[in-house]
């Protein structure tokens, strides 16, 4: 199959059940024209813990495979490569799973069918700045990255990383700390980080999910490039006024956390409770401009401003959680 010509058809998606790999996947299936087959790799866990999930989206009618296995056995992703035949493997996979993911690109590499490979990102772009190289978090994206330029080639496989900055839904709703900054709407508080002007490039859940099916459909500008996609770019500012106006135009009580506090949290964190530092890192990095470009790759893949979900509907949405 030549690359040129290549239009991603069969599937196989590994975490497709995840906090994104859910959004992920609900977008391939509701897709139209629909994609010839999809596939999702999962464990004998998620089999039987996400039951109705799975027969919901089998309802659908798009050829959909549950294959069941183990993501750090080679046979049981081997298996999975040779059976499904798949042209495009996405992986959804949670951090705790990162670097398993150099052996599926290895052997994805290998397997004849497979040209396109979308590696677990869809958060912070994390070859931003100079300081990037050091993020805690980012270490095992970046070793996959560098592996990946180092080992494996075009010819073989293209590969694409979907970079889509926070969540908005999630950063909305920090209550790790409020030195994270966070709005909650039950006590009409807020916390910004430093004067709350710093803009913030968002994605939503759904909009991954869009975002991914517009880079499949667009493979020719999307191989072998890191995709930087926003739903929207705001300040935390523009993010209270809006939470204030849908929540009856009361003014609400904020408190504001200024940089340096957020950088000793993060700090304390790495050294005492590591489990929940990452973010922390996170946050500060995008209080940081960690999120903002000259121009972001939406319009390369063919998303419109009118196609992402608004700074008004994401508010709205949360304000029903
Ligand atoms: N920017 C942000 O704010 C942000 C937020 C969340 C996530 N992300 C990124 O999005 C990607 C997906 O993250 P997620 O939160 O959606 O993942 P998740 O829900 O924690 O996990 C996704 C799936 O990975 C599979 N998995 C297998 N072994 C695992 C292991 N040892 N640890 C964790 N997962 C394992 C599981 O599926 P099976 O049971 O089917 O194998 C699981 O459902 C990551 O790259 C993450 O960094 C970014």
């Amino acid at each position: 199959m030549a690359f040129a010509s290549f239009t991603p058809a069969r599937l196989l998606i590994f975490g497709a059940t995840g906090a994104i790999g859910k959004h992920i996947t609900e977008a391939i299936l509701a897709a139209k024209p629909a994609f010839e087959a999809v596939t999702i790799f999962t464990s004998a866990n998620t089999v039987s813990a996400k039951q109705d999930l799975l027969a919901r989206w089998k309802a659908i009618g798009v050829p959909l495979s549950v294959v069941v296995g183990d993501v750090t056995s080679e046979d049981d992703v081997k298996r999975a490569y040779a059976t499904e035949k798949p042209d495009t493997v996405i992986s959804a996979l949670g951090r705790g799973a990162l670097t398993f993911q150099t052996k599926l690109v290895e052997l994805a590499a290998q397997a004849d069918s497979v040209k396109w490979l979308f590696p677990s990102e869809y958060g912070t772009d994390i070859e931003h700045n100079a300081k990037s190289p050091n993020e805690k978090p980012h270490q095992n994206k970046l070793a996959l990255r560098k592996y990946i330029r180092e080992n494996i080639r075009p010819e073989q496989l293209r590969v694409t990383y979907l970079v889509t900055g926070p969540y908005f839904d999630m950063w909305v709703s920090a209550r790790l700390s409020p030195l994270m900054g966070g709005f909650n709407p039950a006590t009409k508080t807020a916390s910004v980080i430093a004067d709350g002007e710093g803009k913030v490039g968002f994605c939503t859940m759904p909009d991954v999910g869009k975002f991914l099916v517009a880079a499949l459909r667009h493979p020719e500008v999307s191989f072998d490039k890191a995709l930087k996609v926003q739903s929207f770019v705001v300040t935390p500012n523009q993010v209270l006024a809006e939470y204030e106006k849908q929540t009856g135009g009361d003014k609400w009580t904020v408190t504001h956390v200024p940089l340096a506090d957020l950088q000793a949290a993060e700090a304390k964190a790495w050294q005492e409770t590591p489990g929940s530092a990452t973010g922390f890192t996170l946050r500060r990095i995008w209080a940081e401009g960690g999120t903002l470009y000259e121009k972001n790759d939406n319009e390369l893949i063919g998303v419109g401003p009118n196609d992402t979900e608004t700074l008004a509907y994401a508010v709205a949405q949360a304000l029903k959680q």
